[in-house]
């Protein structure tokens, strides 16, 4: 299959002189021959700067750097120095040579790239000083591609990483590598955390040649490959009958199976693990702990370095619609917290952002401020499973800065869950942030062009957090697609209305859901409402949302203070998580001053207006944008406009039928006459 370049499309040219005078690249670190990060950052700068100028760098090794000190050539050097943080590294000018300083050779690569990046934006500058440190210790990818191709909440073609059973190590792999290690990101878990069926057998013999060549291919770009495993592995080999976590002999299996899996793959990560939800099997068979099925694993993969990555989205999915106590919210917290302090070192606990699921508004998961002796990771999904499915555009990056930035309460100052993942407030190395990933084996990778900048700005921000939403979309625009103001201001324009406008034409006030069952595709007001699934809205003729007060089902309460009595309060919850927390009339008046069903009325309007605003300023850029780009965005974008109007209909639909309440701006609502 054909592939492009992404953002990492060297056509660009910036316009510094400076950079366009280097002509060599200086390697001074021992061995550098030997180090694959090193070949690779070397191999980068040429096809960059043969890319931007026409022109290959010429390498040098330090001991001839001598014979290219003249007043006419200029030269990049890679240098490796004792005493600097992990993967941080110094990018500077002096005299008209640039500078790439790191302690180990992955902060060399990411300087690297950071210089790329600093030309294309014309920031390469006489003077230039960067010093930058990856935030979170782990920045990772989570794909859920399944063995025979097809991808679990896939939107974007098939699996890259697998095809019939088979694992596929290519030309494209390499570049799925360079794009992902561009961004800063240095993990990265190829299977789908469902793991049934051939997948099963990764960690065999069957398998493990070839996951040797991926992860040494990932390694040349500071990559650590990670598998999905599943629990009742000992089980599905036909080894053992069972797999309960404190039985010796499980334990042993384990131990003989993570000696051999390491042996063959010294460079592995480690796992990841989703136990005991949606079906998958997990330590509550034999009426163990989660903390003795992770701890089990992780003793048997700690002499080998291996972190065992365990999910807390764990629930119930066999609820009864008329139980109006269960509460899928407070699952996750009610799994874990008692569980605080009892994981192994090498475990880390995977939180979903909010406590349902990926949904286009959700408080943050009370597990992070919760928990204060566990090591942490927040995941996140670029995959646009509830949140238009890479047909409709979505900008995530703004809602994830919001999560990162929620204060937990957890301590006085260092409590956003940004600093908790970063190891900032318990002083944890092993956390950091995943994100389900959204590629696929589609030309653009991403099945919307525009979706790509999902993939990017996670990698970005994960580096560093403290980059806004729009200095990222401002980045992706110029790699992807160059200089001309008029592109970038049109697409910063729609990236950064999009997740608003997703929000307004969509299920209301943090409510969430109301899509197709199954599939999560499209509106549908009920299509959950009497389902196993716990995710309601329990709307009737009077009002709307769920009470998760104390005199609920008390998950607001799980927060730390002051957010357990805001949300607990329905006067001071905020208005875009009222419905999440409340059960509210639709005459109750909100902070902004409108009643909850005009509330509803209007924002579902405005939606549409955005996207079709949004549709019109993608339009004037034909021309301006490479045509195949366009054609292929034009088509999403004028699916979007319709569907978006789907939404808002049979939302304002649903709502006027069931409340009687009339639009007061008396616009088109499909209620019949009453
Ligand atoms: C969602 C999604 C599933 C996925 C699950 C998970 O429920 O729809 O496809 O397996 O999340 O995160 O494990």
């Amino acid at each position: 299959m054909e592939f492009e370049q992404a953002w990492l499309n060297y056509t660009k040219k910036g316009s510094c002189d400076m950079v366009d005078q280097l002509t060599y690249i200086c390697v001074k670190a021992q061995n550098s021959g030997q180090d694959a990060l090193l070949k690779s950052s070397v191999a980068e700068l040429q096809r960059a700067f043969s890319g931007f100028f026409g022109r290959q760098l010429a390498l040098c090794r330090s001991s001839e750097a001598d014979k290219w000190d003249s007043k006419t050539e200029h030269g990049i050097y890679l240098a490796l120095l004792e005493g600097m943080q992990p993967e941080s590294y110094h990018v500077y000018e002096e005299n008209g040579e640039i500078t790439i300083e790191a302690s180990d050779s992955r902060g060399i690569l990411y300087g690297v790239f950071e210089l790329i990046r600093q030309v294309q934006t014309d920031r390469a500058r006489k003077g230039m000083k960067i010093f930058k440190a990856p935030a979170m210790p782990l920045r990772m990818l989570n794909h859920w591609d399944n063995m025979d191709g097809s991808i679990e909440r896939g939107y974007s073609g098939n699996s890259f990483f697998f095809q019939n059973d088979r694992i596929l190590v290519n030309e494209r792999t390499v570049t799925y590598a360079r794009l992902t290690a561009s961004v800063g990101i240095n993990a990265v878990v190829i299977n789908n955390v469902n793991v049934k069926d051939a997948a099963t057998w990764l960690i065999t013999e069957r398998y493990l040649d070839k996951v040797r060549e991926l992860s040494d291919t990932f390694a040349a770009y500071g990559i650590k490959l990670y598998l999905s495993l599943n629990y009742a592995a000992p089980i599905e080999l036909g080894e053992l009958e069972n797999a309960d976590p404190l039985s010796e002999e499980v334990r042993n299996w384990w131990k003989k199976r993570m000696a051999l899996v390491f042996d063959k793959v010294p460079n592995l990560g480690g796992f990841l693990i989703k136990a005991d939800s949606e079906g998958r099997p997990g330590p509550f068979t034999y009426s163990r702990t989660h903390a003795d099925g992770a701890n089990m694993l992780a003793e048997a993969a700690a002499p080998y370095g291996g972190i065992i990555i365990w999910r807390c989205f764990v629930y119930n999915c066999q609820q009864d619609w008329r139980d109006e106590k269960t509460d899928r919210a407070r699952s996750g917290y009610d799994n874990f917290i008692g569980l605080d302090g009892k994981f192994l070192d090498n475990v880390i606990l995977q939180i979903k952002n909010g406590p349902m699921d990926f949904q286009v508004r959700e408080p943050v998961h009370p597990l992070f401020g919760g928990l204060t002796q566990t090591n942490q990771m927040l995941e996140v999904q670029i995959a646009q499973e509830y949140t238009g499915q890479q047909r409709h555009l979505c900008y995530l990056i703004p809602m994830f800065q919001e999560i990162l930035k929620f204060r937990t309460y957890v301590q006085e100052t260092d409590d956003r869950v940004e600093d908790i993942v970063s190891g900032k407030t318990f002083g944890q190395h092993n956390c950091g942030m995943a994100a389900v990933a959204n590629t696929g084996d589609d030309a653009n990778w991403t099945g919307h062009d525009m979706a790509a900048a999902n993939w990017y700005g996670f990698g970005r921000i994960a580096f560093e957090p403290e980059l806004s939403a729009e200095e990222i979309a401002k980045e992706w625009i110029r790699l992807t697609y160059g200089d001309d103001k008029q592109v970038e201001e049109a697409l910063l324009f729609l990236l950064m209305h999009a997740w608003e406008a997703y929000e307004k034409y969509t299920a209301p006030l943090g409510i969430g859901w109301m899509v197709n069952p199954a599939y999560h595709y499209g509106p549908s007001v009920d299509g959950y409402e009497y389902s196993r699934w716990g995710t309601y809205h329990r709307a009737d003729h009077e009002g709307i949302g769920v009470d998760r007060s104390h005199e609920g089902t008390g998950y607001a309460c799980l927060y730390r203070e002051p957010n357990a009595s805001i949300y607990d309060d329905k006067e001071r919850c905020p208005d875009a998580l009222l419905l999440f927390f409340h059960h509210i009339p639709y005459t109750w008046k909100l902070k902004s001053g409108k009643t909850v069903i005009q509330h509803i009325y209007d924002t579902h309007f405005e939606g549409v207006a955005i996207v079709d605003d949004m549709v019109d300023r993608f339009m004037k850029l034909e021309g301006k944008l490479p045509e195949k780009p366009y054609l292929r965005m034009l088509k999403r974008f004028l699916h979007q406009k319709e569907h978006a109007r789907e939404w808002r209909d049979q939302i304002n639909t649903y709502f006027y039928r069931k409340s009687g309440i009339p639009d007061e701006k008396g616009r088109k609502i499909y209620g019949g006459v009453r």
